[in-house]
């Protein structure tokens, strides 16, 4: 019989060989392409970041020039598009949504869904990284009952999101620089780490050959459940139903509790041991973006603050090795920003969006890539013989 490594949850099984993101969990160390997250986080920016992911280098001015126009190029969707939106309820999650759009977008692109030419799969590539704000900001806008806000391309790629979502045709919209700046940082942070769920999703569903349109509707299906991308939602809905401060006691016990299901969401990752370098700039994020709003006393961010302390003296978390990771404070920042709980999500699906199309491009041009085929230990029932139904 064939022997198989028994490996539930890819605890320790590496399925492929990559360049593009390195993480040390025991060190709390992130690099995209060898440089560290934190030195990124301070000088780079989102499209510069996604340039470095995609292509292994750092662009230089002509480049990035270059790469800028090619994206900002693909930011309208298909006019026809519109139609699906408006076929899904106005209550409808927004990931519910860009899992259908952005499937759909295989429909509209005929030009960019032959996996075997390297062409097509780049500019698969960029309507991706270009069209995944807009697609994100009409679902919010959909959601609202407002009209759609077309891209306006003159803005940079978070300042150009956020104005789709925000601006409303009745009023001038200015988009602030510092809300600019932190939703840059967010996307900039979730731009890509290593083979996750949702990548590895990805790569799964891109091994077989599927178009990348599909291929990324299928990561962002997976990075919705609340395990995943899903957390940055259900963190802040957690902090709100904690509510108060004296309320975290009764919280963290839950949390403990092998009885109960709870976990402390935002809380614990599977590689990092020792704390996620992304939480850390996301609270310094936090900070800042509020002051700048003159945000004082904001309740959820003195819960946030008061249970990330509690629980990192608390034995349980300290022997688990559970530490807050980079949802647990993007929802206080986005939150801030004025956005609804329901987007959270569909924020990193944008921001990540980069980081699947990057691996997914590396997996096609690797020679040793093949067709994802995990395989199982049976233990369901020995051979049997078929009862017919009057026998039964
Ligand atoms: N609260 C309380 N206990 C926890 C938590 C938590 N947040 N996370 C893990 N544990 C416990 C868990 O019950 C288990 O206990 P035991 O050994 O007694 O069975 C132990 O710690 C190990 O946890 P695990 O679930 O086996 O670890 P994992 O690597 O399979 O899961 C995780 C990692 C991130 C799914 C998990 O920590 C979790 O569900 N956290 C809350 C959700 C969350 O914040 N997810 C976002 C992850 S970072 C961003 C992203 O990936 O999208």
């Amino acid at each position: 019989a064939d022997v198989f490594t028994f490996d539930p949850g890819f605890t320790s099984t590496a399925s492929c060989e990559s360049t593009i993101t390195f993480i040390d969990g025991d060190k709390g160390e992130l690099w995209y392409r060898g440089y560290p997250i934190d030195q990124l986080a301070a000088k780079s920016n989102h499209l510069e970041t996604s340039y470095l992911l995609l292509y292994g280098e750092l662009p230089n001015a002509e480049q990035m020039a270059d790469f800028d126009k090619r994206v900002t190029h693909h930011t309208m969707v298909h006019e026809q598009m519109h139609n699906f939106f408006r076929g899904f309820r106005r209550d409808a999650h927004p990931m519910a949504t860009m899992v259908g759009v952005v499937g759909a977008m295989s429909a509209f692109y005929h030009d960019s869904t032959d996996v075997n030419d390297p062409w097509q799969r780049e500019v698969a590539s960029i309507r991706l990284i270009a069209k995944l704000p807009t697609i994100a900001a009409m679902a919010y806008k959909y959601s609202l009952g407002q009209p759609f806000v077309y891209p306006k391309n003159d803005l940079d790629y978070a300042s150009n999101f956020l104005r789709m979502c925000f601006a409303v045709p009745c009023e001038d919209y200015v988009v602030s620089p510092i809300l600019a700046k932190a939703m840059d940082r967010i996307m900039m942070l979730h731009a890509d780490h290593e083979q996750n769920a949702s990548t590895s999703t990805v790569r799964l569903a891109g091994s077989s050959g599927a178009n990348p349109f599909a291929c990324i509707a299928a990561g962002i299906a997976c990075l919705w459940g609340p395990a995943h991308g899903g957390a940055n939602q259900a963190a802040l809905e957690m902090l709100r139903e904690i509510g108060t401060v004296d309320r975290i006691p009764e919280f963290i016990a839950k949390a403990k509790d092998k009885n109960d299901p709870f976990k402390l969401m935002g809380f614990g990752h599977r590689v990092y041991k020792n704390f996620d370098p992304r939480a850390k700039v996301m609270k310094e994020s936090a900070d800042e973006v509020l002051d700048l709003l003159g945000i004082h006393d904001n309740e959820t961010l003195k819960v946030a603050k008061e249970l990330e302390r509690i629980a990192l003296e608390d034995e349980y978390f300290i022997e688990k090795k559970l530490y807050p990771n980079v949802d647990f404070y993007s929802g206080i920042i986005l939150e801030a920003m004025g956005f609804p709980t329901s987007m959270f999500t569909p924020i990193f699906a944008i921001s990540r969006t980069v980081g699947w199309v990057a691996q997914w491009k590396e997996m096609l041009a690797d020679p040793q890539s093949k067709i994802g085929r995990p395989r199982q230990l049976y233990v369901g029932a020995e051979r049997r013989s078929y009862v017919p139904l009057s026998n039964r």
